[in-house]
């Protein structure tokens, strides 16, 4: 399907509307992890190369259409600022004549909405709200993948009032999260991490890897599955009847579980590892990471693949203890040559942690938007730029 670019579109002295994903971690007003605003610095300064005024909106955190003082976008424009090395100028709401006309008589580049979602009409895609946002500008740009699984206002209904375009960082994220979607062969997937909604992912995974290595939480619904005890480990009986279904398909083969793995009897970073073979974990053990035997399963099915996904951590990283299958296997992707997608927050926020994101080709901002995409699942955002080009092309 065809869309407009940002290279061929005349976007010169255009005022531009852009739509970025600057929804991240804050801390007293402080940014922790600035990767999403990094990501989007080569559309901006694409944008003020060709002398556009930008105005950027985003959402923060869920405040469900309230005004919530602490998620308001403050930090998110100091961050830009000091990163950008230019001023940003902050405005107090998303939508108004007064908002309009700021923007119209100041003489700077860059501006900064108010948080999106302090109106409930972004949440509900509503026209109205969409029109207005559209009223600031001349072009529609959005640079949000991570936000791009959302029906919401400036995402779907924005673009059917403005010429609208993906950003360089949108562009990227498909071209090769589509490398996912038809790899070069062998193909391997590994999953992991907290969450246990992703069978429609594994369903997905099936189709298109030749192995998934599974660690994580999300082991533990096949283990269970098979009938294996997992002692406290953390586990979603919905998951376990879906991974039942999922073990009766003839691909389920594919499926790698871990041998081993390191538990704890105490939920604490200090508490002691203990490695157990994956059916011996006693009752009162929890299962934190994958053993050592398990990372050299995985790093011999992972030695001569051309595609590698992953999504989710194969352990509870966030404690060194328990850190290492996550740490070695993002190491030895490095000595790879294979292309390496990592989609899904955690796995990227794991990867920075570690001082891994250099091994991976590509490195997904978004988190749910990765996890639709690589599962065929609709994107209203990359849907909307689609239509959007059928409508206003010339
Ligand atoms: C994300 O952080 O994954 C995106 O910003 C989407 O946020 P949401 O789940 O609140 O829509």
């Amino acid at each position: 399907m065809k869309r407009f670019i940002l290279a061929t579109f005349p976007i010169k002295n255009k005022t531009v509307f852009l739509r970025v994903d600057y929804n991240v971690p804050i801390k007293d007003g402080i940014v922790l992890d600035n990767h999403k605003i990094i990501n989007s610095l080569p559309t901006i300064n694409f944008l003020l190369s060709n002398n556009c005024k930008i105005i950027l909106a985003t959402h923060l955190g869920k405040p469900r259409g309230n005004v919530v003082p602490e998620l308001k976008v403050n930090p998110l424009a100091k961050e830009l600022s000091i990163l950008i090395k230019k001023k940003v100028v902050k405005l107090d709401d998303c939508i108004g004549e007064e908002i309009k006309e700021k923007i119209e008589t100041s003489k700077a580049k860059i501006f900064m909405l108010e948080n999106l979602r302090f109106y409930k009409d972004e949440e509900q895609n509503s026209p109205a709200f969409a029109h207005s946002l559209a009223d600031l500008a001349n072009v529609y740009v959005n640079d949000a993948f991570a936000v791009c699984h959302r029906q919401h206002a400036s995402v779907e209904a924005i673009t059917h009032f403005l010429p609208s375009i993906p950003g360089l960082s949108l562009e990227k994220e498909i071209f090769f999260l589509k490398k996912a979607i038809v790899p070069k062969k062998p193909a391997v997937w590994i999953m992991g991490g907290a969450k246990l909604n992703k069978i429609d992912l594994i369903k997905q995974a099936l189709k298109k890897a030749d192995n998934i290595l599974i660690g994580g939480a999300l082991c533990f619904a096949f283990m269970k599955a098979k009938g294996i005890k997992v002692g406290m480990s953390k586990v979603d009986s919905n998951s376990v009847i879906i991974a039942k279904k999922v073990l009766r398909k003839w691909s389920a083969d594919k499926i790698v579980l871990p041998i081993d793995f390191i538990v704890t009897e105490k939920l604490s970073p200090s508490a002691k590892p203990i490695i157990v073979r994956y059916n011996k974990i006693r009752p009162q053990q929890t299962a934190l990471d994958i053993g050592p035997q398990t990372i050299a399963l995985f790093k011999n099915k992972l030695a001569k693949t051309k595609t590698i996904i992953w999504n989710g951590p194969l352990g509870y990283f966030e404690w060194a203890k328990f850190a290492q299958g996550t740490k070695e296997i993002g190491r030895f992707l490095g000595k790879l040559k294979a292309i390496k997608i990592a989609g899904g927050g955690e796995t990227a926020e794991a990867m920075h942690k570690f001082h891994l994101a250099h091994n991976f080709t590509h490195l997904s901002t978004g988190g749910g938007a990765a996890l639709t995409f690589l599962a065929k699942q609709k994107m209203p955002g990359i849907d909307a730029l689609e239509n959007n080009y059928k409508k206003f092309k010339v």
